[in-house]
């Protein structure tokens, strides 16, 4: 491709990804696909002979918009919102094409210093003081996990540069709320904890972790002769978007040295309003927070935030330094490749920096208050309704709900649940998520979607009574029965 014709391609994608965009609306939200139907009608050779540009763009439309799940959809209502804005799509775009890699300060100064700048804009929108740092990473998994193993070495003295972990004559033990997301306690069996030295904290009837149970836990531990290090609290958990007490969880951390992580990469971006900052009361106790740029807030996949208080601890843990990274301005300058587990980066920070400056502050907390607003509302219609509940509290977005009419309970409620929340799916009408929650099944209406207004927070609500009616009524064929 020269670079005629790669304005002439460039040009014709945008244009497709914009009518893709002012199409979504009017596509089924959840694909129609069948496990294997898109392998099947790809060819399983790769082509000998060059193909025409315009053929993939062709595939666009017909094999791959047609098989997705559009997450951007204004009925989407699933996992979490993980917003696309264009802006931030347009940063993307230029990310990949300049092509650029952030392995030191000198193989990309403006990679390196505008993700500085753009990280430091963030803590100021969240509100955390001058001492945090932070640095972007792909997702929240891998900060999750870099915060493990800083953790462990800070507990350890920097057993890394010694035995490691298996020198350790006490084994080290990590608490985590028991509502928080998998990735704590895959963070946790990779940093080599371990999972028998992996404590689930039980939680309150709001969800939230509970302090004493955990201070409880801990001095058990220290009793049997194991080593306490490191504590994961959840701020808008994955179910309910619960949180935990963080400065309750901060004061038991500090009294037994531990090291404290705050996984916020949902209700993270929340913070950037004032009024929501009470759900992370006492952050500033914590050691690290984890902020998905790429979940509500709007930059595109994948753009996680990481920041921790003592920037020092983190590169020492990370850093390496073969002689062919060294440059003469080394001790001027921060090495992004010091700061986590690649050792390149893609300019994540421009899609960050586009949209931040095409929103304006001010333009992403209008959007945030509105999703919130709509939340608030469904929840006040949902608990109006005879037989419909609202399960858990509404901090922030998602309102997760059950239908309980009178004659189901158990596992037939259960079943039922299930049913017609698939039932909703299939429809097209909206995509939603299920999830357990004390045990039992509820289905999470997560709103957020970048152009999800009322009317289609409405359209949903009358999609799932309807459905939810024609569940009871037909008595369909159990998931299992029906092979999903
Ligand atoms: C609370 C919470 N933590 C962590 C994650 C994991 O995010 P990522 O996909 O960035 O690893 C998610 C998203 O699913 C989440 O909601």
């Amino acid at each position: 491709m020269d670079l005629e014709e790669f304005r002439r391609h460039g040009h014709a994608l945008v244009d497709w990804l914009a009518d893709y965009h002012k199409t979504l609306a009017g596509r089924p939200v959840q694909a129609p696909t069948r496990p294997g139907e898109v392998r099947s009608i790809l060819p399983a050779e790769p082509p000998e002979a060059p193909e025409a540009f315009e053929a993939c763009i062709a595939d666009l439309e017909t094999i791959v918009a047609p098989n997705l799940s559009h997450w951007q959809h204004p009925r989407f209502f699933g996992y979490f919102p993980a917003n696309a804005l264009l802006a931030g799509v347009l940063g993307d775009l230029v990310s990949t094409g300049l092509g650029t890699v952030g392995l030191s300060w000198q193989s990309s100064p403006a990679l390196s210093e505008v993700e500085e700048v753009v990280t430091d804009w963030v803590r100021k929108m969240v509100g955390l003081s001058p001492q945090w740092v932070g640095v972007i990473s792909d997702t929240a998994s891998t900060s999750t996990l870099v915060a493990m193993i800083c953790a462990r070495e800070r507990t350890t003295d920097y057993g890394l540069a010694k035995g490691g972990l298996q020198a350790e004559g006490r084994p080290l033990v990590v608490y985590a709320s028991a509502g928080s997301h998998s990735c704590v306690e895959k963070g946790a069996l990779l940093a080599g904890f371990g999972r028998e030295n992996i404590r689930m904290v039980p939680l309150d009837d709001r969800h939230g972790m509970r302090p004493e149970a955990l201070q409880e836990l801990i001095e058990q531990d220290i009793a049997a002769g194991l080593r306490p290090c490191a504590i994961a609290a959840c701020v808008g958990g994955t179910a309910t978007a619960s949180i935990d007490p963080i400065r309750e969880i901060a004061d038991v951390a500090r009294r037994h040295g531990l090291w404290l992580h705050v996984d916020a990469a949902m209700a993270g971006s929340a913070m950037i309003l004032p009024e929501c900052r009470w759900m992370w009361g006492g952050i500033e106790g914590a050691d690290s927070v984890v902020i998905n740029a790429h979940k509500w807030l709007g930059a595109p996949f994948d753009c996680s935030l990481y920041y921790v208080r003592d920037e020092q601890h983190l590169m020492r843990v990370m850093s390496t330094n073969p002689s062919f990274l060294q440059s003469s301005v080394d001790s001027h300058v921060r090495n992004l490749r010091d700061t986590g587990i690649p050792l390149g980066r893609r300019f994540r920070a421009l899609k960050l920096w586009f949209l931040i400056r095409e929103q304006g502050v001010s333009g992403l907390q209008a959007r945030l208050r509105r999703d919130m607003a709509n939340a608030r509302r469904l929840a006040r219609i949902v608990d109006a309704t005879p037989d419909w509940k609202v399960v858990a509290p509404v901090h922030l977005q998602t309102v997760c709900i059950r239908h309980e009419p009178g004659d189901k309970a158990g596992d037939a409620l259960d079943e039922y649940t299930r049913v017609w929340a698939d039932a909703v799916n299939r429809s097209g009408e909206g995509y939603l998520t299920p999830a357990m929650v004390d045990g039992r099944w509820m289905v999470r209406i997560s709103i957020g979607a970048p152009g999800t207004e009322w009317a289609d927070v409405a359209a949903i609500w009358a999609a799932i009574q309807r459905h939810a009616s024609a569940s009871l009524k037909h008595a369909p064929p159990s998931l299992e029965a029906a092979g999903r």
